[in-house]
Parts: C-alpha cells; structure tokens; sequence
C-alpha cells in the first residue's frame, strides 16, 4: 500500500524540484510575514496533493517543468485554504501544533493565507497556460461557494446527502480536480488520458473528505486535529447522514440538540455544549453511520482505480491505485 513517504521517494528529485519552487515562491522580506511563514513550513503536511499531481502527470504522459510550478501552486493554495479554514471555523489545532491564527492572530491567519494564494497564482501565471490558470481560479471559487453553503447549512441545519457531496466536491475535490487536470495538460495527456485522470481526482478527493470526516468522530484516529470539530461547527457530515438514514426516528431530537449548540464562532463551549457532542458522537457510532460512510467512501475509491484503466501501465500509475486505497485507510 503507497503512503506519501514511499511515493516521494520513488519521485526523488521531481518531488524536490516542486519543494524548491515552493520554498522560493512564498519567500518574503517583511519580517513578521517571514517568520509565520517559518512557523508554517516549519510543520509540512503530508503532501498528498502535490505527489498526486506529479504522480498524475507521469502517469498520462512525461513531465514538463510546467508540472513542478502546478504542484508547487496546489500545496500553496491548499496551505492558504487550511489557514483560513481553521479562521472560519475557529480552529486551534493544525497539523499537531497550534494553528497560525491561534499561535499568532485571526488576521494575521488571513493575510498570510491571502499572500500564499497570491504568490500560487502567480506562480501559475508566469509559467503555465491560460487553461491552467483558470482550472485553479474556478476551483477557488467552487472552494469558496461551497464554504459558504456549509456555513448556511450549519445555520439551517437541513443537509441532504445531495448537499454534504456538492459541499465536499467544491471545498476538497476540486482543487485535487484543477491540480490533476493541469497536471495532465502540462505532461502533454490526450483528451482520453485527461478524463480518466479528472474522473480519479474528483472520486479520490471525495474519498478523501469523507475518510476526514470520518476521522473527526473517531478521536483514537484524530492525529493533529481536535476532535469533534465538525459537529461543534453544526456541520451535518456523512457519518451523521447514516445514522439519520438508518435510525430516521431520532433524526429531528438529535437536530433539536445540535440547534443548542451556540457558541460556533468563539471556540468556548460550555459543558453542556460538550455533553451534546458527546450524545451525538454516541448516536452516530450506536447506528452505524462510520460503517456507513466507508461503505460510500469505499465505492468512490474503486471507481478513482477504475478510471485509470485508460493509462498504460507504469510505476506512477500503480501509485496512484495504492493511493485510492490509501486515503481510505490514512489516520491522519
Ligand atoms: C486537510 O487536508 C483538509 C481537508 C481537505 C480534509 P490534509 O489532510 O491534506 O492536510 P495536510 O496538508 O496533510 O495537513
Ligand atoms: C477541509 O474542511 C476543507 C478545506 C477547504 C480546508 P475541514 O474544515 O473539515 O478541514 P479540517 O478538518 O479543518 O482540516
Ligand atoms: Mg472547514
Ligand atoms: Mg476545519
Ligand atoms: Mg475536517
């Protein structure tokens, strides 16, 4: 099974050429500004965007130096989209340590997430197409649409399943859909070559937000995130979709107490607030709503290795099927 350790060691210098157009790409005189950045870079992720996009690339057709300015502009994207996710969703947490806005402030979050979208756009307007451009630009507005209607349902609180898979597909998906794609073009991919590569992005990525989402009611699992997080969010997330489609009685209690939940955008819960969390926590694991979601998540992952038999076979594209099983597997 491929992890993003063994997949950056089979890419070598690739993945360091990406690594190298990012460290340059976000540097910056203004020393305050570089030493958030410090602090950022200083605490990776797991990469799991770019070594899919280069992966994606080699697998439809040969790298071109197009490709390492794409992946470095999916991770700086992604970082700015992380440091205003935890503003939005007044998250202390990030990758194991405290998140930009706590460990400096709300607004520094904000600006520093602005200056590393900036310069990914940048990087991508002084190397890549048109086309390219505008794959990121549309996923950023998909992002930011579905950002929204995420925090109009947790107002409403009346998520269909309809709902929970646009919200995903616009907040997590489409930036997998925009990098792979680019990816795709840049490495000279036929029309054929491309969709196949598009189809395996938006099915990995929304596996992938499921198996997060699955993650935060499974606090053993919870590595660098609080858990718990959606649900004092009032986001209605897959694993509580299937509890309310296996146990439908319960549905519009379990919502009266979720509608209790105040405190969303101080980050102070009180202890009744926590006791809610916790009844629904119980409510979702009592009726099968993680069974539930892996099954989905589990559908969406075959259909990523399905696509891909268009490629002819390679290293790259073997990885890239350990990596549709993999996202369903990670804890972190
Ligand atoms: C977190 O993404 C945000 C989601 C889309 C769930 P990752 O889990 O890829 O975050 P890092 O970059 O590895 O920390
Ligand atoms: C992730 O959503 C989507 C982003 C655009 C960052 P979450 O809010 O679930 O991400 P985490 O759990 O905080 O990483
Ligand atoms: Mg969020
Ligand atoms: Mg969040
Ligand atoms: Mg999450």
């Amino acid at each position: 099974m491929a992890n993003t350790e063994s997949a950056k060691e089979f890419l070598g210098s690739d993945f360091e050429k990406y690594r190298q157009t990012l460290n340059l790409a976000i540097r910056s005189d203004e020393s305050y500004l570089d030493a958030i950045n410090q602090y950022v870079v200083g605490r990776r992720g797991k990469e799991i965007r770019p070594v899919l996009s280069l992966l994606a690339g080699m697998a439809s057709g040969n790298l071109s130096s197009e490709n390492y300015h794409i992946a470095a502009a999916t991770e700086m994207l992604h970082t700015a989209t992380l440091m205003h996710d935890d503003v939005a969703d007044a998250a202390n947490m990030r990758r194991g340590a405290l998140s930009v806005s706590a460990m400096f402030s709300a607004g520094a979050a904000v600006l520093t997430g602005d200056f590393w979208l900036a310069r990914s756009l940048d990087v991508l307007i002084r190397n890549c197409s048109h086309e390219i451009l505008s794959n990121f630009t549309m996923a950023i507005q998909k992002m930011s649409e579905a950002e929204l209607l995420q925090l109009d349902k947790a107002d409403s609180l009346d998520t269909t399943e309809e709902d929970y898979f646009k919200i995903i597909y616009g907040k997590t998906a489409a930036i997998f859909c925009a990098s792979l794609k680019s990816a795709a073009l840049a490495a000279g991919a036929d029309q054929e070559r491309t969709d196949a590569i598009v189809r395996y992005a938006k099915n990995i990525g929304l596996a992938f937000q499921v198996r997060d989402d699955i993650i935060d009611y499974t606090p053993s699992l919870k590595a660098g995130k609080l858990p718990g997080a959606d649900l004092k969010e009032r986001k209605i997330t897959l694993p509580l979709l299937g509890a309310f489609a296996n146990c439908p009685r319960q549905e519009s209690r379990i919502k009266s107490r979720i509608r209790e939940i105040v405190n969303v955008f101080n980050g102070k819960f009180t202890k009744e607030e926590e006791d809610i969390v916790a009844e629904v926590s119980a409510f979702v694991m009592e009726n099968g709503g993680i069974e539930y979601s892996t099954r989905k998540m589990e559908e969406l992952s075959s259909d990523a290795v399905r696509s891909l038999s268009v490629l002819p076979d390679s290293e790259a594209k073997n990885l890239l099927a350990d990596f549709a099983v993999f996202v369903g597997r990670r804890d972190a």
